[in-house]
C-alpha cells in the first residue's frame, strides 16, 4: 500500500527561538511539496512555538517518560508533548539508548505511553559498527525490533520505524545501498510477523547522515518510506534539499 515519503527532522539539542524562522520556513516550503510529509521534531522547549509557527508540517517531541505525570524530575510525558502540540514523538534513539541506558523494554513502554497519549510514534533501531563487523548487524536490529515496537489493536497505524546504524549517525558515512535494502527487507518481514499484514503499510524511515546528495538513491532503495534527518535538517535551505529529493 502506498504511503507518502516521510521526512522527519530530528534538532536534536540544537535551537533556540532564534531557530523558530527556519521551521517557518520548511512550513511554508512543505506546500510545494504535496506527496511528502514533513515533520520536524525540535527540542521539546520549541515544540510549542514551533506548532504555532507550523501550519503543514507534523512537530514532534525527541523522546518521552513512560509514566503520565508524577516524581520525574527533568523528565517530560508524552500527555506533556501531546499538550504542547506534538503530533509524534522519536523513541529509543540510539543516543537515549547510549547515553541513558535506554533498554528495549524502557523504549516500548514509552511508545505505549505515546501511543496512550494520542501520539504517533517513531522508534529507532540500528547495530554499532562492531555489531556490523561481526555479522550480527540484522540479529541486533530484530531483537530491538522485537523488544521495542509497542503492541495492541490500532497501534499499527500509528508506528513508523527508523533504522538508523549507529556508526553511520553525524558521521557522514552511509550503509550501501545493498546492506540498506537487505536491512529493511528483513525488517519489514518481522513487521509483518508482528502486526500482520498491515505491517506492511508501517513506515520504514532510514536515517544517518542522509544529506541532499544521497538522498534520492536511499530513498528509491525497496521499503525505504522516509529519512529521518539529523544534522541536515537544522537549517531550511539543507532540509528543503533533502524533502525535494523525495
Ligand atoms: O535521528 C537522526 C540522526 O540520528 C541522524 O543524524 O546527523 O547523521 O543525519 P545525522
Amino acid at each position: 500500500m502506498a504511503s507518502l515519503p516521510y521526512i522527519v527532522g530530528n534538532w536534536k539539542m540544537n535551537g533556540t527561538r532564534a531557530m523558530l524562522p527556519e521551521a517557518r520556513a520548511i512550513d511554508r516550503a512543505a506546500a510545494r511539496f504535496p506527496k511528502v510529509q514533513v515533520a520536524v521534531a525540535p527540542p521539546a522547549t520549541l515544540i510549542y512555538r514551533t506548532r504555532e509557527a507550523a501550519e503543514l508540517i507534523g512537530v514532534g517531541g525527541q523522546d518521552c517518560h513512560t509514566q503520565e505525570s508524577g516524581a520525574y524530575t527533568g523528565d517530560i510525558s508524552a500527555v506533556m508533548l501531546k499538550d504542547a502540540g506534538a503530533d509524534f514523538t522519536i523513541v529509543g534513539h540510539s543516543e537515549r539508548r547510549a547515553m541513558h541506558g535506554e533498554t528495549d523494554g524502557v523504549v516500548q513502554a514509552k511508545a505505549q505511553a505515546a501511543l496512550a497519549a494520542g501520539l504517533a510514534v517513531i522508534v529507532c533501531v540500528g547495530e554499532t559498527e562492531a555489531e556490523r563487523d561481526a555479522g550480527q548487524a540484522v540479529a541486533v536490529v530484530s531483537g530491538q525490533i522485537e523488544g521495542s515496537l509497542p503492541r495492541g489493536d490500532g497501534v499499527v497505524e500509528k508506528v513508523s520505524v527508523a533504522y538508523e546504524p549507529v556508526w553511520a549517525i553525524g558521521t557522514g558515512r552511509v550503509p550501501s545501498i545493498e546492506d540498506v535494502a537487505a536491512m529493511h527487507a528483513a525488517i519489514r518481514e518481522q513487521l509483518i510477523a508482528i502486526y500482520g499484514a498491515d505491517g506492511a503499510g508501517v513506515r520504514i524511515l532510514y536515517g544517518g547522515s542522509v544529506k541532499a546528495e544521497n538522498a534520492a538513491e536511499l530513498l528509491a532503495v525497496a521499503n525505504v518510506g522516509g529519512a529521518l534527518v539529523g544534522g541536515a535538517s537544522l537549517t531550511a535551505e539543507s532540509f528543503l534539499a533533502i524533502v525535494g529529493a523525495a
